[in-house]
């Protein structure tokens, strides 16, 4: 078992020194190999509606931006789409994720899960935000065993001050909720926030291992357009990258994806340095292409070419995940994370 004290967590953070990083990266990438591997998973995303009643102050679908066009897909189109994925395009294991919309109630969802579930051998997270205790257990008998909930920040000052109309002990008492009825977790920090600090990037790390989470879902900072933060700085590639190997050090099991506000600031080097450097998972990008470039959580979401077209994206990203002496994990990632039985127990399958 490796061993970081606090004080070169805080070091390495906060050094510009490129030789450190380079170790940094190089010792994530032994501890993710002994630990994790060489797989790596592809995961995909159907962003379903853009509508949202939040005022998160970062987040490009705040209910207050006016500008941005709003869309929702029906029951039918997601179940659509999610199905497709599976059946067409092989992939194990679906994001469905949204602004907080009320629109669609827990029938509504419970419909949609329930109807995928049916249709398809897939492990379903969800991503739709702050909702009652009871729609979580629904929605989780129904078939959706993982959710995709950031915590933002472990700093609770701070996150008071981005989100005006949520509390960080309610978001953690949701995450804790979620886990202990069986959900599987990701959940992570949002990195270069304006007002963070190492300490607290350090604590976000902690974090993440303290609520037990599958998948380390962190990526950088990007201001959005019409929102409060707009003139703020957009977090940086180095401190992401950085953060991804402290994590692995941390929470050698862990699984990291490469978020894609990473790859929308560092493009395909960067990636790949991710990739070298303690990450080991991928998730593309499902939404159907006439509702992409509206889910403009920060601008030029979804421009990347890679996130364009579901087929092609796939072997494209099996090439690049070879080109670095790895390969795409069997079950494109469900396989390792999941006890099989109470997936199928969970989630019946066709065929
Ligand atoms: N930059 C980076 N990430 C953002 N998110 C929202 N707005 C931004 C932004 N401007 C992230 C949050 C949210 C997830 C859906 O997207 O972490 O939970």
């Amino acid at each position: 078992m490796f061993y970081i004290t606090p004080v070169w967590e805080k070091h390495l953070l906060e050094s510009a020194d490129k030789e450190e990083m380079h170790s940094l990266l190089n010792l994530a990438d032994t501890v993710r190999q002994e630990n994790v591997k060489n797989q790596v998973c592809i995961h995909g995303i159907i962003e379903f509606s853009n509508h949202c009643h939040s005022l998160c102050t970062y987040c490009g679908l705040r209910a207050e931006n006016r500008v941005i066009e709003r869309f929702r897909m029906s029951p039918e189109e997601i179940k659509k789409t999610a199905v497709n994925a599976v059946k067409k395009l092989g992939y194990k294991m679906l994001v469905l994720q949204s602004g907080e919309d009320l629109w669609y109630d827990a029938n509504k969802l419970s419909w949609l899960i329930k109807g995928i579930c049916r249709q398809v051998k897939c492990l379903l997270f969800i991503s739709i935000g702050n909702r009652d205790f009871e729609t979580y257990e629904k929605l989780y008998k129904d078939g959706a065993k993982g959710s995709l909930f950031r915590f933002e920040t472990s700093d609770k000052r701070l996150y008071q001050e981005l989100h005006p109309d949520c509390c960080f002990d309610e978001r953690i008492g949701h995450l804790k909720f979620m886990k202990e009825i069986g959900y599987l977790i990701a959940s992570g920090p949002i990195i270069g926030l304006p007002g963070q600090t190492t300490d607290s990037l350090i604590d976000d790390i902690y974090l993440m291992k303290e609520l037990g989470v599958t998948m380390a879902a962190m990526g950088p900072f990007i201001p959005a357009p019409n929102t409060p933060l707009e003139g703020s700085q957009a977090g940086t590639v180095e401190m992401t990258l950085k953060m991804i190997a402290l994590a692995r050090l941390i929470y050698p099991k862990v699984r990291i994806p490469i978020a894609t506000a990473l790859e929308k600031l560092g493009g395909n080097a960067t990636r790949i340095r991710a990739l070298k450097g303690g990450a080991n998972a991928f998730m593309l990008n499902l939404t159907p292409p006439n509702y992409r470039k509206h889910y403009q959580i920060y601008p030029g979401k979804n421009s990347m070419a890679i996130h364009q077209h579901s087929k092609e994206t796939v072997e494209d990203l099996t090439r690049i995940i070879k080109s670095c002496s790895r390969y795409v994990c069997k079950g494109w990632g469900v396989d390792f994370i999941l006890n099989k039985k109470r997936f199928l127990s969970g989630c019946a399958m066709s065929g």
